[in-house]
């Protein structure tokens, strides 16, 4: 991979700064087990290195070393219990350090490749402790700056700078995300076979996992398979119902190939055959999706999609009178919130809700080749709905249809490719 480089771009735009960045913590499921560990994505992004307890630092203007790892050392004893460590000597060779430190170096050595910095850049983490560590570090260079006259005067966040990098993918990143995707376009599909009235969702669930798993991947986020009303809830995870015939079945999955994720949400009948209230609504789903992912193309104000989908769904909900009113006012006050609450989608990359801005205040962010973006419009009709103020009541026929469809989609030099198309989505 392209880690080098990455580096390299981004030293020239820090100049005489000097970057950290701390690895992810390790964090804990319960007593003194650990989730699996997965690295930070900053981090992995210029280092490909995925160990915790690490540090790297990028200091373009050092005179002897401009990238530097802190890593856990060798200790053949504890690597028995917690797992393989890469070492001191072998970081070196492998990752391209140009001088590597055990992490318990970190406050030795870490003054030599800031003192003579203008600036230090460095994200605040979660972890307190740590982030209190690099702030003693800059304090104590400050109260030297009298009687020196240089040294780091300001800290500053990187993802202004590293982020858009982040954001456009590279030939290799995408060749990634590809893979990322025909696995979740594979699993999906297995996972529609598999699904009928009397399975549980969790079957279901094991069904896709179970592909993620022999394709060498995890589940990117934890997977929602939401058969009726359960639908209507946005982060359901239970996956514990027992399908009927005549629901419809929600599946949000996708998994994270060598860091890089896909995330994917098709709606179906499980049986089969639509209902008539439930074919309405997914075909408003269905449009407003295929709209929205039109407006993908270089130059077009991110927001563009939204603001598609949004029309479609108003436009939809209109006509079957689930929304009454002038559909201008509908959409400038958002009245078609209670039935479709959150965003057309989000970046993805190294992170499922990627890192990236999507405006810079009142001026929109236009789309870039090699970009990706997902497109996910829904509509959710909960049997407590509250319609807004002069809205009318939702009749119950309509109750517990929950309905999102979504697609990752690449922004290319002419428009978009849909990553992943591979999953049906049209209305036999
Ligand atoms: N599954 C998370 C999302 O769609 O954003
Ligand atoms: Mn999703
Ligand atoms: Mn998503």
């Amino acid at each position: 991979m392209e880690y080098a480089e990455r580096r390299e771009r981004l030293m020239a735009k820090i100049g005489k700064g000097t970057a950290i960045f701390r690895s992810a913590p390790m964090a804990v499921m319960h007593n003194d087990v650990e989730y699996n560990f997965r690295q930070d994505s900053d981090f992995f992004y210029l280092t490909g290195f995925n160990e915790a307890e690490a540090v790297a630092v990028l200091a373009p203007h050092h005179e002897a070393h401009r990238f530097i790892l802190f890593v856990q050392p060798k200790d053949l004893e504890k690597e028995t219990w917690t797992g393989y460590r890469v070492g001191v000597e072998a970081a070196k060779e492998r990752f391209g350090a140009d001088e590597v430190y055990a992490i318990a170096e970190l406050d030795e050595k870490l003054p030599q490749y800031l003192e003579k910095a203008d600036r230090i850049y460095y994200r605040f983490g979660r972890d307190k402790a740590f982030n209190d560590r690099i702030l003693r570090h800059w304090q104590r260079l400050l109260a030297t700056y009298p009687k020196k006259g240089y040294g780091p005067i300001a800290l500053e966040d990187l993802a202004p700078i590293l982020h858009p990098m982040r954001q456009v993918k590279s030939p290799a990143e995408l060749e990634l995300m590809r893979t990322a995707a025909a696995i979740a376009v594979d699993a999906h599909n297995r996972a529609r076979d598999f699904a009928q009235p009397g399975r549980y969702e969790y079957e279901v669930q094991a069904e896709i996992e179970h592909t993620f798993g022999l394709r060498g991947t995890v589940p990117a986020y934890p997977s929602i398979v939401a058969s009726g009303a359960n639908a209507c809830v946005l982060h359901y995870t239970e996956n514990t119902r027992q399908m009927q015939s005549g629901d419809l079945l929600l599946i949000d999955a996708g998994c994270s190939y060598q860091y890089y994720n896909s995330d994917i949400t098709r709606t179906f009948p499980i049986s089969g055959k639509f209902t008539a209230e439930q074919q309405a609504i997914y075909e408003i789903v269905l449009r407003a999706q295929l709209a929205a992912i039109a407006e993908v193309h270089p130059g077009n104000p991110y927001k563009q999609n939204h603001d598609a989908a949004v029309r479609v769904i108003v436009e939809g909900l209109l006509d079957l009178g689930l929304l009454q009113g002038d559909i201008e006012e509908i959409i400038k006050e958002e009245k078609y919130k209670p039935f479709y609450m959150h965003r057309t989608g989000h970046w993805l990359g190294l992170d499922v809700h990627d890192v990236g801005v999507y405006q810079h205040g009142e001026t929109p962010h236009n789309l870039e080749p090699g970009q990706v973006l997902t497109v996910e419009p829904g509509i959710y009709i909960s049997s407590y709905i509250k319609p807004v103020e002069g809205q009318p009541e939702v009749d119950p026929r309509w109750h517990g249809i929950g309905i999102r469809i979504e697609d990752d989609v690449l922004v290319t030099a002419t428009g978009h490719e849909i990553l992943t198309a591979g999953v049906p989505k049209a209305i036999p």
